[in-house]
C-alpha cells in the first residue's frame, strides 16, 4: 500500500495528494457541492462518500470492458488511487438527449432525443467559465492533435455505449455527460477524474425524475438521497 504524501491539488469535488510512488495519486472525495462555476457553494453531508462509491464501480466496470483508464482501487469510503497524468483542460461532453446549455443555446426542448449521440469540448479553465469549442480551438491551442482529437471521440462513444447499458439496467436514461482525459508520462491517453452524478445527467427511465447534480443545481430535490438512489440501482444490478 502506498502512503500518502501532500497535497497537491484541491478542485472543487476532491483533494489530491501525491504518494511515496510517482505513478499514484490518492484522492479524497469531498462533501463539497458547487454551481454556477463555483458561485454556490454547499457543505452536503454523505456526498464524497457516494461519488466515490459510484465513481470506483462505474471505473471498474468499464475496466472490465477495455477501456483505459486511472482507477486504481477505493480505499476507503470516501478514498481511491489513481495513477496520475497530465490532465488535458478539456471537459469532453457526449450527448444522447437535449439538456442543460444545449437546450437552452439551441432552443432544443429537454427530453428530445438527438438522432445519434453528439461530442462537444469545453475548455477546462475556471476563470474564463470553462468556454465551448470546436476542434479547430483545441488544435490552435495546442491543447491536442488531430490523431489525439480522433481518440477522444472514439474514446468517449466507447464510453457511453457501455454507461448506456449499465444505468439502463438500472432504469436509467443516461442523458449526457462530462469526461477528463490524461496522458501518462509515456504520452498515452487514458480516462481519467469521475463518473458521478455530478458529471452525468441521468433521468429515471420511466418517470424522467431527475437523478444527479441538477437537483441542487436547480434546487428541485435532495442531493443525498438521488445520488443514493443511484447507487442502489446500480448495486442492485450488479454492474
Ligand atoms: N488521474 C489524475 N491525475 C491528475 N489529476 C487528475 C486525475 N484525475 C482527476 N484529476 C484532476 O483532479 C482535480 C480535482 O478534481 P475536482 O475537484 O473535480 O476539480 P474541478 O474543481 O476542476 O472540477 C481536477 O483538476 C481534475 O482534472
Ligand atoms: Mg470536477
Amino acid at each position: 500500500m502506498v502512503k500518502k504524501g501532500e497535497l497537491l491539488y484541491e478542485g472543487k469535488a476532491k483533494r489530491l495528494y501525491i504518494t511515496d510512488d510517482e505513478t499514484v495519486l490518492w484522492v479524497e472525495y469531498l462533501n463539497q457541492a458547487t454551481a454556477s462555476n463555483g458561485l454556490r457553494k454547499d457543505m452536503i453531508q454523505g456526498k464524497g462518500e457516494l461519488n466515490n462509491k459510484i465513481t470506483s464501480l462505474i471505473f471498474e466496470a468499464l475496466a472490465k470492458c477495455g477501456i483505459r483508464q486511472h482507477f486504481v482501487k477505493k480505499i476507503s469510503e470516501t478514498e481511491q488511487l489513481i495513477q496520475k497524468v497530465e490532465i488535458i483542460p478539456l471537459e469532453v461532453v457526449l450527448r444522447n438527449i437535449a439538456a442543460g446549455s444545449f437546450s437552452k443555446r439551441l432552443g432544443v426542448k429537454e427530453g428530445k432525443k438527438l438522432s445519434f449521440p453528439i461530442v462537444e469540448f469545453y475548455f477546462k479553465e475556471d476563470s474564463l467559465d470553462d468556454p465551448f469549442i470546436n476542434d479547430e480551438h483545441v488544435l490552435v491551442l495546442k491543447i491536442a492533435n488531430r490523431e489525439e482529437i480522433a481518440l477522444l471521440k472514439a474514446e468517449i462513444c466507447k464510453v457511453n455505449e457501455v454507461l448506456t447499458e449499465l444505468f439502463h439496467k438500472a432504469k436509467i436514461k443516461l442523458i449526457d455527460f462530462k469526461l477528463e482525459f490524461g496522458r501518462l508520462s509515456d504520452g498515452s491517453i487514458i480516462l481519467a477524474d469521475e463518473i458521478s452524478p455530478d458529471t452525468c445527467r441521468l433521468w429515471d427511465l420511466e418517470t424522467n425524475e431527475h437523478l444527479d447534480k441538477d437537483v441542487y443545481r436547480r434546487e428541485i430535490g435532495d442531493l443525498v438521497s438521488v445520488y443514493k438512489e443511484v447507487l442502489t440501482r446500480l448495486l442492485e444490478n450488479e454492474i
